[in-house]
């Protein structure tokens, strides 16, 4: 025999008849190989799909199961709500720094917010609650008392003998509520909505007997 150029020789004389496979046959078999790998392969990532299908189909059920009663019917409940926190985001960036009040609107917004500013220092204890005349005399009602700003009766007797004539009570009632007289306007509290009745009471009675002389 002389195609041993195809085999190799010394497997031919060991096994007698038969032959290695050559190069083709040997190439023919790999691929054989490759096909059944490739087969299992495919199969494997088909199968991966459908259970990442599944998996995706379970979580959109319970998204929207979760959405359920809210209003909700796009079924991108994720989606509205990242949308909303885009919206929380953006409304705070573009905040304003500071409020103009302008207009109708605007003149009301500045009444509620004297209102409020006026509620707060009503829950303020002015001069620390002190129940001394002589004390929020100086501090406040002084300011215009002392010196008849504005037509407040000033710091003489000849000024107060009128006012006291009308009797404690009245006065009282006027300082606590604010008065429009003749000669101007006495503010409610004097001003100071965190002065309580007590107080005011107590600073009309130190400056009715300093100038009752
Ligand atoms: C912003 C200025 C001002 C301040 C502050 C002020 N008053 Fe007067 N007060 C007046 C004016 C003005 C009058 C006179 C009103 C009129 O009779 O026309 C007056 C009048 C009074 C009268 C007389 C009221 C009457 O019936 O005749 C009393 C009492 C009085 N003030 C007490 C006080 C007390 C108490 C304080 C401090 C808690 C105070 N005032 C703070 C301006 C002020």
């Amino acid at each position: 025999m002389t195609d041993g150029q195809s085999v190799k020789p010394a497997a031919r004389d060991r096994h007698a008849g038969l032959y290695w496979p050559d190069p083709l046959v040997l190439a023919v078999r790999m691929k054989n190989t490759d096909a059944t790998f490739l087969k299992n392969f495919s199969l494997l990532v088909a199968g991966l799909a459908a259970f990442t299908a599944v998996l995706i189909t379970v979580a959109w059920n319970a998204n929207a199961r979760f959405y359920e009663g809210t209003g909700d019917t796009s079924g991108g409940g994720i989606a509205q709500e990242r949308e909303a926190g885009r919206k929380a985001e953006a409304d705070a960036r573009i905040a304003p720094t500071a409020v103009v009040f302008h207009g109708d609107a605007g003149r009301q917004a500045l009444i509620a917010a004297a209102e409020a500013a006026k509620a707060a220092a009503v829950q303020q204890v002015a001069y620390g609650g002190t129940l001394d005349g002589a004390v929020i005399y100086d501090a406040l009602c002084g300011a215009c008392h002392k010196t008849g700003a504005g037509g407040a009766p000033a710091a003489t007797a000849e000024a107060w003998a009128p006012r006291i004539a009308q009797g404690l009570d009245t006065l009282v009632k006027h300082a606590i509520e604010g008065f429009q007289g003749q000669a101007g306007l006495m503010p409610a509290r004097g001003g100071n909505p965190a002065l309580t009745d007590e107080q005011v009471r107590a600073t009309v009675e130190y400056m009715v007997a300093k100038y009752s002389k």
